[in-house]
């Protein structure tokens, strides 16, 4: 009797499974056998920022990239850094010093115990939280922002886990305020200048993307001070693309997900572990405790993500093998090809069979953004000047009362395939299916 009963009711599940995507052509969020839980409240899809003349800003995270930011932010005349928060007081110092060099007042301090950010998420006087801390932070930290009423900037991948995705979108909707995701990558002076030419048509249909983050971080992973106190610890239990935003950011804007598309699944794949152990081997004292860790994340991930629209993204992941920089940034069409590392353009209508230097076409297609900011930003900021351009576009958002140009709905998507890409390891490469975060609003 009871195998009956759960024989009819799997039948039955199956049943409108089947009738659901035959009439939708895919499982509407909070129906049986979809990845969605139900939606509670309205999406954060295009709703503006209140409109502000100045921007109140705190700091959760003063170390390494949180100083960095520090002084974007502080490049922007319209933005007032109230607040900084580091449980490292040196860290808070230099931030501090920062401040004073750059002609601005010191900020308020918290950083007493590893919850006194909530503190600083309570100030009355904070428009913008930025979380600039380890990877196991961003999560606790954007959402006690939120609840406290403020928006939020969050460093990448915004989150590690599909529940902490979950949770962002969620508490984003629910509090109306934005999480937005700090991927400097997509304000490159190329991706922006390639962005431009997608959304112009110039490659024409968009079939294809490639998207990295391949860095040798040997030397920084077994130091013992910065990332190195903390980034070698997933390496020890997460065999995934363990960062996979800054390449993919760009390649999802080019393809415009979330805008007419989404990532629908990803399988992946990752090379055995060699590196890691090898250089710590040959780098380590003898007595080093380092050299008794255990790393399982292969050297390379590869992964490759299929969209609603059919295109495909080759992803890949690797911080540990000899290598020069590349995020490989590539974006192919019915009409052409952009590839970067170095950065070249082939187009349908050259017919001449060769790559062509990015430089011939800066002055028909550089970005707006670039063509007001490009002059400061190069000489001013980090990363070739990627990261005053997010900053101060962030800003314009907020002064000019826009959506900002990422939300949380990217935040998840993009760094969703830490978590997939490790399901599909575990499972010898087999297909994962993307969440849809948007619940429909990809349209
Ligand atoms: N977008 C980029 O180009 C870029 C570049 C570097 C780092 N990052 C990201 O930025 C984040 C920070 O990296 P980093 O290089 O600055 O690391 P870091 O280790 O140099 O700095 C992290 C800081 O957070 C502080 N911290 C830790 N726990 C805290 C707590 N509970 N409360 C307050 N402060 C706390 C630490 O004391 C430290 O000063 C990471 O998510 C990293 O992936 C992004």
């Amino acid at each position: 009797m009871e195998v009956m009963q759960e024989f009819s009711r799997r039948r039955f599940m199956e049943g409108s499974f089947a009738a659901l995507v035959a009439r939708f052509g895919f499982v509407p969020a909070g129906s049986p056998g979809a990845l969605e839980p139900p939606a509670k409240h309205p999406t954060m899809r295009n709703v503006p920022f209140e409109r502000k003349d100045r921007v109140r800003v705190g700091i959760i995270g003063t170390g390494g990239r949180g100083r960095s930011l520090l002084g974007d932010f502080v490049g922007v005349p319209e933005v007032d850094v109230v607040a900084l928060c580091d449980i490292n007081p040196s860290a808070l110092r230099a931030a501090q010093e920062q401040l004073k060099k750059a002609g601005r007042p010191v900020a308020a301090e918290y950083g007493k115990s590893d919850r006194d950010f909530e503190n600083l998420n309570a100030r009355g006087d904070v428009d913008l939280v930025i979380v600039a801390t380890p990877w196991d932070w961003h999560v606790p930290m954007a959402l006690h922002a939120m609840n406290s009423g403020k928006h939020v900037g969050v460093e990448v991948p915004a989150a590690t886990t599909l529940a902490d995705c979950w949770k962002l979108v969620d508490t984003s909707e629910r509090t109306r305020r934005h999480c937005v995701i700090l991927e400097n990558c997509c304000y490159g002076a190329n991706e922006m200048m390639v962005l431009n030419m997608c959304q112009q048509g110039v490659f024409g249909e968009i079939t294809h993307g490639e998207a990295a983050y391949i860095h040798d971080l040997r030397g920084l992973l077994f130091a013992d001070e910065g990332e190195g106190l903390w980034r070698r610890k997933p390496h020890q239990t997460r065999n995934a693309n363990l960062y996979p935003t800054h390449g993919l950011g760009p390649v999802a804007q080019y393809m415009g997900v979330h805008r007419g598309d989404r990532f629908a699944s990803i399988v992946s794949m990752s090379s055995a572990e060699r590196s890691l152990t090898a250089f710590g081997k040959k780098h380590l004292k003898a007595d080093d405790p380092k050299r008794n860790e255990k790393y399982v994340c292969g050297d390379m991930n590869t992964s490759i993500i299929r969209t609603e629209q059919g295109r495909t993204i080759m992803l890949q992941h690797d911080v540990v093998t000899p290598r020069p920089y590349s995020r490989h940034n590539l974006v192919a069409g019915t009409e052409g090809t952009f590839a970067d590392y170095p950065a070249r353009i082939y187009l349908d209508s050259m017919g001449d069979d060769r790559w062509h230097d990015v430089k011939e076409f800066r002055e028909r297609y550089e970005h707006p953004l670039w063509k007001r900011n490009g002059d400061f930003a190069r000489k001013y900021s980090g990363h070739g000047g990627m990261d005053f351009i997010m900053c101060f576009r962030l800003i314009e958002c907020f002064r000019q009362g826009i959506a900002p140009d990422m939300d949380v709905y990217d935040a998840a998507a993009w760094s969703a395939p830490y978590p997939l890409s490790e399901a599909s390891v575990r499972a010898g490469g087999a297909v994962q299916k993307f969440p849809d975060f948007t619940r429909g609003n990809w349209k």
